[in-house]
């Protein structure tokens, strides 16, 4: 008997907390689509070809630490993925292995629905992946994002790369925009105590987003709503990045408000 079930997954390590089991799961069950979607713990990126054709998985999402380590066993990148530098979707097509980044669409999806981005000024915090997703898709939209980082090095390494501004974290004061991004992991849990800046930094910024969703509400969050900024979170851009990997693996449209009502009933359960 043919079993027209698909099988999709998530590789990353550690992948236990993920909520994309439980999100992209609820996702195909709402859209009648006879998939199943599991977290499989990989050490060594190199492995997940195998394991995809092994498996007969047809989609998979890739998340730390081998969005990079992932890329030179694919047939094929996109654009966007090769500029990032990093490949959260694997797709198995006639061509081979096609890698994507949905990232930074995500990132997009989520500050579009509190502002339009082109022509805003962003300023970045932080110079790893996800970092350079949200310099790609801020200069996608025409916006204008400077890139700030604790190591000089880096941060001008992403800026140059990717075409904009760069000022050392130790500077950030003489730093202006209209909307502030976090994206290194400063404030994520357990350390929900941390923001990686001081909360007098804020009130210069009218949006503060935060690409942490682990809590919900991260120090840096609360402080800039006590700022008086209007507030932009990590869930938003998890949902739109996971909502993107649906159009690309079914081509249909997944039921987005959906998966963010399960992502942020989960979250608000575990601040209980
Ligand atoms: P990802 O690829 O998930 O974005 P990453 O490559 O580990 O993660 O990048 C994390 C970013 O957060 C880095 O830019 C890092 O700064 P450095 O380049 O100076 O290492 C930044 N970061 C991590 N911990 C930080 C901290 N305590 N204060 C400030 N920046 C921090």
């Amino acid at each position: 008997m043919k079993n027209d079930s698909q099988t999709f997954a998530l590789f990353g390590n550690p992948v236990a907390q993920s909520l994309s089991p439980l999100m992209l799961g609820a996702a195909f069950r709402e859209m009648k689509i006879d998939a199943s979607y599991r977290a499989l713990r990989v050490e060594d990126a190199r492995d997940i070809p195998g394991k995809m054709e092994k498996m007969d998985i047809r989609g998979a999402s890739i998340t730390i630490p081998h969005k990079t380590g992932i890329m030179p066993y694919l047939d094929a990148v996109s654009d966007s993925a090769a500029r990032i530098g990093a490949v959260n979707t694997v797709t198995r097509t006639d061509g081979g292995l096609q890698g994507d980044n949905t990232d930074w669409i995500g990132l997009v999806c989520a500050l579009s629905e509190a502002l339009e981005i082109k022509g805003k000024r962003f300023t970045v915090l932080g110079a790893g992946g996800a970092a350079r997703a949200a310099v790609y898709g801020i200069l996608h939209e025409g916006g204008i994002p400077t890139v700030v980082n604790r190591t000089t090095e880096k941060g001008q390494q992403v800026a140059k790369e990717l075409g904009c501004d760069f000022h050392p974290l130790d500077q950030i004061q003489a730093v202006t925009g209209d909307c502030l991004i976090n994206t290194t992991p400063v404030g994520m849990f357990p350390d929900t105590d941390a923001s990686p800046v001081r909360a007098d930094t804020l009130e210069r910024f009218e949006w503060v987003m935060d690409t942490i969703y682990n809590p919900l509400e991260t120090r840096l969050l609360k402080d800039a709503a006590g700022a008086g900024c209007q507030t932009i979170s990590g869930a938003t851009m998890f949902v739109h990045q996971g909502a993107q990997q649906i159009r690309i693996w079914t081509g249909l449209q997944p039921p987005t408000d959906l998966m963010k009502r399960v992502v942020l009933e989960r979250l608000r359960d575990e601040t209980d």
